[in-house]
């Protein structure tokens, strides 16, 4: 620009006798320099400039700023209504600190179709530790009869679940709308019937209670069980460069519970688009929506490993069970040791992603619960409860 405004001004200054001399050659150079300057123009548009020294060296006087102001803006997306809503409100929350309490609680929310069959563990658990968490029940198919004073009256309304739809993520959310209430609730955990603990309660609470990150597992699998099961129709708002896979069974700290009830936008667009059939493909929205979500609006909040623990290496449909004749003191023990996180995708070249698990900066057991434990386990794990959860 000032290049151009240059020639112009010392064009006017100059004599019509200088000028009529010149005559011969000006439109050579006039069209060269227009060449050049059209060049580098589109040469800064498509390669710009990365760090600010570049940009000196490149521009020397007219500077950075200047000339990015000059040039059209790049071809980014511009975003819709609600999402800029949507970011809005994000932004805001993600920025404030919760309300704080004077008495932190860990919201303990169990997904179940029925019986709790580790009810007794569950007690042995809690026991002696009463007002330092908040038990939330929500079962979707039989109420079912307790023998736990924790857990009597602790159901929440509750409605049908369906293995792999949307209705899963309904269930969670609604375990959430209702453990919010309490403001001494600080971080929620996502339980199954399956799941049990791995240490006792002191060291759960204070893992989940100090620290300011939730635990969600998120990787990126570009195989078929992975972005395989993305769907276009997600476009504009989900990009597949930004889809995600990870277990459902989650924490959440405050902040990012009350984000996940903030959302509409987000989870409309998994509900429509991530589910079983969807293109002729099957998407999960409990292995992708929240995984997905936290990628995009704070990657770094979240841990990327889930602290509940189930074991694939037997690469079968299903994860690997454990009934009473697998529940040793040793298995329990080997369980909550690992202090490193796995992920496995799911494309030919099953490339393995080993991740320390950093806690504040130090590295730590991964593993508060596990998973899939059978009903029959229920005697060995109550025998083996105190002596597996000391000494970690
Ligand atoms: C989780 O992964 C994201 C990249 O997707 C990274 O930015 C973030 O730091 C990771 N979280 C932690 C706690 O390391
Ligand atoms: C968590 O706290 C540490 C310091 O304790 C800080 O460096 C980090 O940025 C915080 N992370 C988040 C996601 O707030
Ligand atoms: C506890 O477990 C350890 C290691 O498996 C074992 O050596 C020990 O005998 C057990 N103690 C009790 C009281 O069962």
């Amino acid at each position: 620009m000032k290049t151009v405004l240059h020639i112009s001004m010392k064009d006017s200054h100059t004599s019509l006798a200088s000028r009529q001399r010149t005559h011969q050659r000006k439109p050579t150079w006039i069209l060269v320099l227009v060449l050049l300057v059209s060049m580098f123009l589109v040469c800064a548009y498509i390669y710009p400039p990365k760090n600010p020294a570049a940009c000196y060296v490149l521009f020397t006087s007219s500077g950075c700023k200047g000339l990015s102001n000059w040039l059209p803006p790049a071809p980014a997306r511009e975003f819709t209504d609600s999402e800029i809503a949507s970011r809005v409100v994000i932004r805001e929350v993600l920025s404030k600190p919760p309300i704080e309490s004077k008495n932190p609680k860990v919201a303990f929310m169990f997904l179940i179709p029925g019986p709790l069959p580790f009810e007794k563990l569950w007690d042995k658990f809690f026991q002696g530790h009463e007002g330092r968490f908040s038990v939330y029940v929500h079962t979707s198919m039989d109420k079912p009869v307790h023998s736990s004073r924790y857990f009597i009256n602790r159901e929440i309304q509750s409605d049908k679940v369906d293995w792999g739809k949307i209705s899963m993520v309904d269930a969670e959310r609604r375990l959430l709308g209702h453990a919010l209430k309490n403001t001494d609730n600080q971080h929620f955990v996502l339980l199954s019937e399956s799941c049990v603990p791995l240490h006792d309660f002191d060291y759960v609470h204070s893992y989940l209670i100090n620290t300011n990150i939730s635990f969600i597992d998120c990787f990126e699998d570009p195989g078929p069980h992975g972005n395989g099961r993305y769907s276009n129709h997600m476009l504009p708002e989900v990009e597949k460069k930004d889809f995600r896979k990870g277990s459902q069974w989650f924490t959440l700290k405050r902040q990012h519970a009350i984000v996940v009830m903030a959302d509409s936008l987000y989870y409309t667009k998994f509900r429509d688009y991530c589910k079983p059939g969807m293109d002729g493909r099957n998407c999960y929205s409990d292995e992708h929506y929240l995984p997905t979500f936290f990628h995009m609006f704070d990657p770094t909040g979240i841990a990327n490993w889930s602290v509940t623990h189930v074991d694939w290496s037997e690469r079968k449909w299903h994860p690997k069970s454990y009934n009473a004749h697998d529940v040793t003191s040793e298995l329990l023990r080997k369980i909550a040791s690992i202090d490193i996180s796995t992920h496995e995708t799911s494309d030919e070249k099953r490339m393995e992603e080993q991740r320390g698990c950093m806690w504040n900066g130090i590295q730590r057991p991964c593993y508060l619960f596990g998973r899939k434990f059978m009903p029959d386990a229920i005697d060995n794990l109550i025998s083996l409860f105190s002596n597996y959860t000391s000494s970690i």
